[in-house]
């Protein structure tokens, strides 16, 4: 059975078709394609995401993407045959996509051309995120349910993640078993910092989430300030991994927000701010000075793990759990990464750890599609789907 799924919560356009395994017995998912169209250019100059542009980059990218993603999967098939859309049926069109004019116009030169490819249903995500972006997915999905007469089955982009580790590592019925349960996921990315207790498939307890900016936002701002790339991440992993203690005969000192707080909440604001500080108390020259901007990435950079791995692992003793799941673009750093392993590992004996591949950790529609086998039951009819920018878990 193949799933198509939409993913446009944030600045990433991305369509996947997943073929679940016909016996439950069968290894992993199959990726018939994940095509990620990545806005990143064009945000840099706004060192962020930039909702409006955010919304008309996925109206121009949704059509190519998935022309991709069809033929990735060889289900892309021209009609050898002239199409005719219905009157009635064009109307219906023009009405789900009244706000998407450029799709419309897109959607109308491919789609009727197309056979219907051997799909069975459309995963969507429909929050939380970006209202405008989200918007644009959603009537994507819609028409296209519409015109082929497939269910959709609505996708929260945070539980997502959480799958996003067992894509490609975990055998079918393992997944299904409760051996891993109860975990704890820690959901790291530009706009979300959650901490949640996972009792099941499906059943969820935020622990603890950011007050302000979220983890990944914080590394944003902080390469900004820095005058690094968007996105900060990246940026700030690349710079901290070139730094070496003995380059500077200072020491910088950022604070690590909330480590000692009783809750599980975190906030990231503060140390975004305490760089800004910090740069600013500097003369120009060192402002300047590569080994400089170098350790303050290396400090910010652990000041954001150190906070997160010490609550993880305070949520992890508390509930006597031994199942770890990370996900998000943040969890792409190789320096949390290998922390997190080694410390979960040593403080945890017993336990295990799911990161997600590297590819799975930014935004991508096999992580939505995951999501779908566990939703598979929750199919709606397309008039009933709306985006839910805040839309929570459990
Ligand atoms: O999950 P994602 O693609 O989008 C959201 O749902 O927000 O995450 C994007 C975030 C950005 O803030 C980016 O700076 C961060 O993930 N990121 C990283 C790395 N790669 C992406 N942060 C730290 N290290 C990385 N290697
Ligand atoms: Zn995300």
């Amino acid at each position: 059975m193949i799933i198509l799924s939409v993913e446009t919560s944030c600045d990433d356009t991305s369509i996947a078709l997943i073929k679940f395994p016909a016996s439950k017995r069968r290894a992993c998912f199959d990726i018939l394609a994940n095509i990620v169209s990545s806005q990143t250019e064009i945000h840099k100059k706004w060192g962020g995401v930039y909702p409006t542009l955010a919304k008309r980059e996925h109206q121009k990218n949704l059509i190519p993407v998935l022309e991709k993603a069809l033929k990735k999967s060889r289900e892309l098939k021209i009609k050898n045959y002239k199409p005719q859309i219905e009157e009635k049926k064009l109307k219906i069109l023009k009405k789900i996509l009244e706000r998407e004019p450029e799709l419309l116009n897109d959607f109308l030169n491919f789609i009727p051309k197309i056979e219907k490819p051997k799909i069975k249903a459309i995963a969507l995500t429909i929050g939380p995120g970006l209202e405008p972006c989200l918007w644009t997915g959603i009537n994507f999905a819609k028409a296209l349910a519409f015109f082929w007469n497939l269910p959709i089955i609505p996708i929260n982009h945070i539980e997502a993640h959480i799958f996003a580790g067992f894509i490609d590592k975990i055998n079918f019925q393992d997944l299904k078993i409760k051996i891993f349960f109860p975990a704890v996921c820690l959901v790291v990315s530009g706009g979300h910092t959650q901490l949640i207790l996972m009792r099941n498939f499906g059943r969820y307890k935020i622990l603890g989430e950011t007050q302000d900016d979220a983890a990944g936002e914080c590394l944003d701002k902080t390469a900004r300030i820095l005058g690094l790339g968007y996105p900060g991440g990246p940026a700030i992993a690349a710079e901290a991994e070139k730094f070496k203690s003995s380059d500077l005969n200072f020491k910088i000192n950022l604070p690590r927000p909330m480590i000692k707080s009783k809750d599980y909440n975190f906030s990231f604001s503060g140390l975004k701010t305490a760089v800004l500080y910090e740069f600013k108390k500097r003369t120009p020259q060192i402002r300047k000075n590569k080994k400089y901007i170098r350790a303050v990435c290396a400090e910010t950079q652990q000041a954001v793990i150190d906070v997160l791995l010490y609550k993880t692992l305070k949520a992890a003793k508390n509930y006597g759990v031994k199942n770890i799941i990370l996900g998000g673009g943040v969890t792409a750093n190789q320096e949390l990464r290998k922390q997190f392993e080694k410390k979960i590992k040593k403080e945890i004996p017993g336990s295990k750890i799911y990161i997600p591949t590297l590819e799975f950790c930014t935004d991508n529609a096999a992580m939505t599609a995951m999501a779908y086998f566990f939703h598979q039951k929750e199919k709606k009819n397309w008039q009933k789907i709306k985006a839910k920018a805040d839309l929570r878990i459990g």
